[in-house]
């Protein structure tokens, strides 16, 4: 069984304290081994472009990519629009 989640963030969502000081890190990417908190295996997406979806294995590596027209087929045209 698997299943397809998609993720757009490229950087994690800081938390502060009360005093605005940033304390914890959570992971928006989807790659972090120590999910949810980010361990700046977001940096693997720095060189990902618009209008594509990349495919990563279970240890973050990237394996894949699909292009538009592929995902207009997986995904249709319309939902296509939000990816
Ligand atoms: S946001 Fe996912 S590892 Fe940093």
């Amino acid at each position: 069984m698997a299943r397809l989640i998609i993720h757009r963030a490229r950087g994690p969502v800081p938390v502060k304290d009360r005093r605005g000081v940033t304390v914890a890190a959570i992971c928006m990417c989807g790659l972090s081994k120590k999910y949810p908190f980010c361990d700046g295996s977001h940096l693997k997406t720095r060189d990902e472009e618009e209008g594509k979806l990349y495919i990563y294995d279970e240890e973050g590596n990237r394996v894949g990519e699909v292009g538009e027209e592929e995902l207009k087929k997986l995904l249709g045209a319309e939902r296509l629009r939000s990816v």
